[in-house]
């Protein structure tokens, strides 16, 4: 499923990027090499870098 629809990126990839990066939504689309542009994503893009980050992979 496709978190941010203007740069196709996905909710797995961003989980990822979560888990191994620091920073906000806004930071990790930056080091996945995209940047917001209608920005209606970062709500529901933040959440799941919380919830990821609160449930760590072993
Ligand atoms: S859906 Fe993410 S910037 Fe538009």
């Amino acid at each position: 499923m496709y978190i941010c629809i203007c740069n196709a990126i996905r909710e797995k990839d961003l989980r990822r990027a979560a888990w191994e990066l620091s920073g906000d939504a806004e930071a990790l689309y930056a080091r996945l090499g995209f940047a917001p542009q209608c920005r209606q994503c970062l709500e529901d893009a933040e959440q799941i870098v919380a919830e990821a980050r609160s449930c760590v992979p072993a």
